[in-house]
C-alpha cells in the first residue's frame, strides 16, 4: 500500500466504488424499489479497493457510516428527487455488505471479533415477532410543555436529564410522545450450528442476532438456513441494584442476512471420486453392497438394513399444481430393549446428508415440532423443533412413545403435508418441515407381545402410526444359532476394538454417493407401473372377496412408489424398473406382515392398524362379548368352560382361540375375572 492511499477519505473511497458502473444503477434503482438498502458484495469491493474493504472488516461502525454516507451522496446526484424524499422522513441509504470471503465459525466466535465485521452462517432456531424500536424518543416537559428529543443507542429508554427549554431546566418530569418519536423495525434471532458443520460429538452452539430495520427483518423463518454478515457486539448483562457483570455475552448486530438455498451442501465429489461413484453404481450387486455398508457392526436385521437404504435415498417428491406429495419415506422400528435400535439411528443420523438425532421429548422446549415460548425479558418467540431443524434431511428420532402430547398433535401434519403449524401468544407461522423420519419406540408393555397387534403394543395413536411408510418389529427371542453368531459377532468387536465386517463401501463415499444419488429423479417405467398396480388391485379385490373391509389404502401405493422409486436412485438409474417395483412390493410385503397380518385368515389387513384390530379377529371378540353377556342374562357369573364350549359349538371357535381372545379381553380390562374360572363383563 503507498503512502498516498492512507490519506485519502474513506467516504470519498467508498463514493468512487459507487460511482462504478454497476453500482450507479443500483443506487438509481433504489426509488423503483422504494427501497433504501443497497446491498454490497465484499468481493467486488475488495477487487476496487483491498485497503478500503479490509477496513470496513476491522472497523465496520465507523467504516459503515462512511459507506452510507458515500451511497446517500451518491443517490443525491443520480436521484435527488429520491434523495429528498427519505431525508424528509429521516432516513438514509444503509450500506449492506454480502458475502464476505470467509465464514466465521460459529463455535470460535470470541474476544478477538468483538467490534469486527464477520459473516455466520447458520439455522434460524428461534425468533421473536417484528416488534418496533425507537430510535429518536421525543420526551414532553410536565412543567412547560417543551418537547426534547433524545437519540437512543443503549438497551433501554434514555429520558433527558433536563428540560431543553432554557428558562424552565425541570429534571425528570416528561411524559414520552410516541408520535413525535421515530421507530424502526427490530427483530431477535437466535441461530444455530448448522448440523452438517457440527464436529461430531458436539451439542450445537447458538447466537442471538440482532436485526433492525424494515428491510432486514421478517426475512427468515424458524427452520431457514441463513448467512449473516454482522459486527459482533459484547454486552454485560445487569442485574438490578447490583451493577454490570464482568464476563459478557456475544451477540451480532446484523447489518445483512440472506436466507440460503434450502438443500442441504451437495459434497461435490472429486472427478477420482466421481469416478468410483459411477463404477460403484454399474455393480450388479449394488443394493446388497449398500446395505451391507449400513452399520456393519450390527449384526442381522437385512431387512432392516434394506429399509434404511431406501429411507437414506429417498424416492421424488411430486409437486403437482394442486398438491404435493412428499418423497421422504417415514419407517418406525418398534422392539424389545438392547435390539441396537438406537445405534441403527444414531448410523443413520451420522451418514444422512443432513441427518439429526433426537429423543422423542427432543432436546430443546419446542420439542419435535415448534413451540411459542415466553423470553425471560417477557415477550414470546417462536422456536424451531427437532423436525424443522432436519428440515430437507432425515429425523432420527429416538423414544418416539415417549414424545410431548404437543407434539403428538402437531406431528400429524409435519408428517403429511411437512410443514408445522403454529398459532399462539400472537404468533401464526408455518414452517417447513420436509424431512423424513426414523423412528424407534418400545412396546407399551416393555417387551413387544406377539399376541397383539402392533397398535396394542405401542402407545402411538394409529394415525400416527399409519403414516409411516414402512414398521418393523424388533423382538429379542431368544435363539440358540442367531445368539451363538450374534454373541460371536459383538465379542469379536469387542475383543478387536473394530468391527469384523469390513463395510464394502467406507462411510465417506457412501455419504458422497448418497448425496450425488439425491441428484436423480428417476421415473417409472410401465412395467413398474403395472407390477405396482397389479399389486395394489390384487390387495383391493381380496378384501372385496373377504369382506374384510381395506386391505392397502392409497397410503400404501404411494409408499411402493418412493421405495422403488429409491431403489432405482441407489443404482443411479434415471429409470424405475419392474425389480425395482417388486423389491418395493417385498420389504412392503414383509412390512405388512409384521404388524398387520391376520393370524385367523392369513390374509394382510391393514384394518388392523387403522383400528388396532384385524377385522375378523374384531368380528370373533364381538361374538365373544355378546355371548357372554346373553350368558351373563342367565347365570351372573360365566363359568370359562361353559363359555368357551358355547362358542366352538355355536360359533365355530377353536378353543385355543376362545382363550387367547379371553385372555386379550382380560388384559385389555374388557372383561375381569370376579372368580378363578368364572368371567363377567366389566
Ligand atoms: N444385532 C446386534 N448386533 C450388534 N450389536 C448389538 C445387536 N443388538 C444389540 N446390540 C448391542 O446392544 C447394545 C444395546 O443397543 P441399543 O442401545 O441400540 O438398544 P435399543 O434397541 O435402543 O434399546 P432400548 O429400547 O432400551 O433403547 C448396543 O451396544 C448394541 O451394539
Ligand atoms: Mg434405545
Ligand atoms: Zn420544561
Amino acid at each position: 500500500m503507498t503512502e498516498e492511499l492512507e490519506t485519502i477519505d474513506p467516504q470519498e473511497r467508498f463514493q468512487e466504488f459507487f460511482k462504478t458502473e454497476k453500482y450507479r444503477q443500483k443506487i438509481s434503482q433504489l426509488a423503483v424499489s422504494g427501497k433504501t438498502s443497497l446491498i454490497v458484495d465484499f468481493e467486488e469491493l475488495l477487487i476496487f479497493d483491498n485497503r478500503l474493504a479490509e477496513e470496513l472488516k476491522e472497523k465496520p461502525d465507523e467504516y459503515l457510516k462512511h459507506a452510507n454516507n458515500a451511497a446517500y451522496a451518491q443517490l443525491q446526484t443520480e436521484d435527488p428527487e429520491y434523495a429528498e424524499k427519505i431525508a424528509d422522513k429521516e432516513e438514509i441509504v444503509t450500506v449492506r455488505i454480502v458475502r464476505l470471503l470467509d465464514v466465521a465459525q460459529l463455535r470460535k466466535l470470541g474476544s478477538d471479533h468483538i467490534g469486527k465485521l464477520v459473516m455466520i452462517e447458520g439455522i434460524v432456531v428461534r425468533s421473536t415477532p417484528v416488534r418496533p424500536m425507537v430510535m429518536r424518543a421525543a420526551f414532553k416537559c410536565k412543567r412547560c410543555g417543551e418537547i426534547t428529543p433524545i437519540d437512543q443507542t443503549g438497551q433501554f429508554l434514555k429520558a433527558p436529564f433536563a428540560c431543553s427549554n432554557p428558562s424552565c431546566g425541570a429534571k425528570g418530569m416528561f411524559d414520552f410522545v410516541q408520535e413525535e418519536s421515530t421507530f424502526i423495525d427490530s427483530q431477535d434471532l437466535r441461530i444455530q450450528e448448522r448440523p452438517e458443520d457440527l464436529p461430531p460429538g458436539q451439542l450445537p452452539r447458538t447466537l442471538h442476532v440482532k436485526l433492525v430495520g424494515g428491510e432486514i427483518v421478517d426475512v427468515a423463518r424458524p427452520g431457514d438456513h441463513v448467512s449473516i454478515v454482522g459486527v459482533v457486539r459484547a454486552v454485560s448483562p445487569t442485574l438490578p441494584r447490583v451493577g454490570k457483570f464482568r464476563t459478557f455475552i456475544l451477540h451480532v448486530d446484523a447489518n445483512s442476512i440472506e436466507v440460503l438455498g434450502k438443500e442441504p451442501e451437495i459434497a461435490i465429489p472429486s472427478p477420482e471420486e466421481e469416478e468410483k461413484i459411477l463404477e460403484l453404481s454399474k455393480d450388479a450387486w449394488i443394493h446388497r453392497k449398500i446395505m451391507n455398508s449400513i452399520a456393519p457392526s450390527i449384526y442381522g436385521y437385512e431387512h432392516i438394513k434394506e429399509a434404511l437404504m431406501y429411507l437414506l435415498f429417498g424416492g421424488v417428491p411430486k409437486n403437482l399444481p394442486d398438491i404435493t406429495i412428499r418423497g421422504e419415506m417415514n419407517a418406525l422400528l418398534i422392539g424389545d430393549p438392547g435390539t441396537a435400535k438406537s445405534q441403527l439411528l444414531q448410523y443413520v443420523a451420522r451418514i444422512a446428508p443432513r441427518g439429526l438425532y433426537t429423543s422423542g421429548r427432543g432436546t430443546t422446549a419446542a420439542g419435535l415440532t415448534a413451540a411459542v415460548i415466553r423470553e425471560k425479558g417477557g415477550g414470546m418467540s417462536l422456536e424451531a423443533g427437532a423436525l424443522v431443524l432436519a428440515d430437507k434431511g432425515i429425523a432420527c428420532i429416538d423414544e418416539m412413545d415417549k414424545m410431548r402430547p404437543e407434539d403428538r398433535v402437531a406431528i400429524h401434519e409435519a408428517m403429511e403435508q411437512h410443514t408445522v403449524s403454529v398459532a399462539k401468544g400472537g404468533i401464526v407461522a408455518t414452517l417447513n418441515a420436509r424431512t423424513a423420519i426414523l423412528a424407534a419406540a418400545n412396546p407399551a408393555l416393555g417387551r413387544y407381545e406377539p399376541h397383539r397387534n402392533v397398535a396394542e403394543n405401542i402407545s402411538l395413536p394409529v394415525t400416527i402410526l399409519s403414516r409411516f411408510d414402512l414398521i418393523f418389529v424388533v423382538r429379542d427371542v431368544p435363539n440358540k444359532e442367531v445368539d451363538d453368531k450374534m454373541s460371536e459377532h459383538i465379542l469379536e468387536i469387542h475383543k478387536k476394538g473394530s468391527s469384523p465386517v469390513e463395510p464394502p463401501i467406507p462411510s465417506e463415499l457412501l455419504r458422497k454417493y448418497i448425496s450425488y444419488a439425491k441428484g436423480i429423479k428417476p421415473a417409472l417405467t410401465k412395467e413398474a407401473l403395472q407390477r405396482l398396480k397389479d399389486f395394489y388391485l390384487a390387495m383391493r379385490l381380496a378384501s372385496e372377496s373377504e369382506s374384510s373391509p381395506v386391505a392397502i389404502t392409497a397410503r400404501q401405493l404411494e409408499s411402493l412408489v418412493r421405495i422403488a422409486e429409491a431403489r432405482a436412485r441407489a443404482a443411479l438409474r434415471k429409470e424405475v424398473l419392474a425389480e425395482d417395483a417388486e423389491a418395493a412390493i417385498g420389504i412392503m410385503k414383509r412390512s405388512l406382515e409384521e404388524v398387520g397380518i391376520d393370524v385367523s385368515s392369513y390374509k394382510l389387513d391393514i384394518d388392523i392398524l387403522m383400528t388396532g384390530k384385524p377385522k375378523s379377529m374384531r368380528d370373533k371378540l364381538q361374538i365373544i362379548l355378546s355371548t357372554l353377556m346373553t350368558m351373563e342374562k342367565e347365570t351372573g357369573m360365566v363359568e370359562k368352560a361353559a363359555l368357551l364350549s358355547e362358542l366352538e359349538t355355536k360359533y365355530k371357535v377353536p378353543i385355543g382361540d376362545g382363550e387367547r381372545l379371553l385372555g386379550q379381553l382380560l388384559r385389555e380390562g374388557t372383561i375381569y375375572e370376579p372368580r378363578e374360572g368364572y368371567l363377567k363383563k366389566t
